[in-house]
């Protein structure tokens, strides 16, 4: 059964790009049925465009009481159809009415080993420097379940990417990210096959 897949970016969407990619070459049995974003000006929304897919924009300016906005996302996903929701570079937190409608089927992807440089302040540029700053030899990639701690849900899969002396925070985040266009199909892939179990 093809899995209905709603896709939640803020920036460029390029991990919600490789999803889309996974599905056109055949590589994964899903359908994007929704693409919300809270930033109207997102690559992902111009992505969306360009794929002929549905799409919203829905934030704080459309919606200035979080309350309704919660509302409003869990609803534009349930009326889309959506079954899980991949959340591929969104910024904000998920409302408490979006994650229980979605019980354990929202997942995210961090550009980290979690459980290690995760939490609050650990997004974009700033996960690599930590790593690099913590001197590890290894970093990589996760997807995850999302609760409503910061990226402290059931992991479901990891990609590792070694960290090379002369790296800097851009020159790791470009592999990891490279990994990451791996990873999101590939857990994606394994939820169709019943490989990867999603319980709430
Ligand atoms: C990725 O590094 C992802 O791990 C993180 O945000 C970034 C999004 O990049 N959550 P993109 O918009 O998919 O290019």
């Amino acid at each position: 059964m093809t899995l209905k897949i709603g896709v939640m970016a803020s920036g460029s969407g390029s991990n919600f790009q490789s999803i889309l990619d996974a599905i056109t070459s055949g590589e994964l049995d899903a359908e994007v049925v929704m693409v919300l974003s809270n930033n109207s000006r997102a690559g992902a929304l111009e992505r969306a465009r360009r794929a002929n897919l549905s799409w919203r924009h829905l934030s704080s300016a459309t919606h200035p009481d979080p309350v309704d906005l919660d509302r409003a996302i869990r609803d534009t996903m349930r009326d889309g159809g959506a079954e899980i929701i991949c959340l591929a570079g969104y910024m904000k937190k998920i409302g408490d009415r979006t994650l229980a409608a979605f019980p354990g089927r929202i997942l995210n992807i961090h550009p980290a080993l979690l459980p290690k440089h995760g939490g609050p302040g650990c997004y974009g540029i700033h996960v690599h420097e930590k790593v690099l700053a913590a001197g590890d030899t290894m970093t990589g990639a996760t997807v995850h379940i999302i609760d409503n701690q910061y990226d402290q849900g059931r992991i479901l899969d990891q990609t590792t990417v070694p960290v090379e002396p002369n790296d800097t925070p851009e020159t790791l985040q470009q592999r990891v990210l490279k990994q990451e266009h791996v990873l999101y199909p590939r857990v994606l892939r394994r939820i169709v096959s019943g490989t990867i179990r999603l319980t709430p």
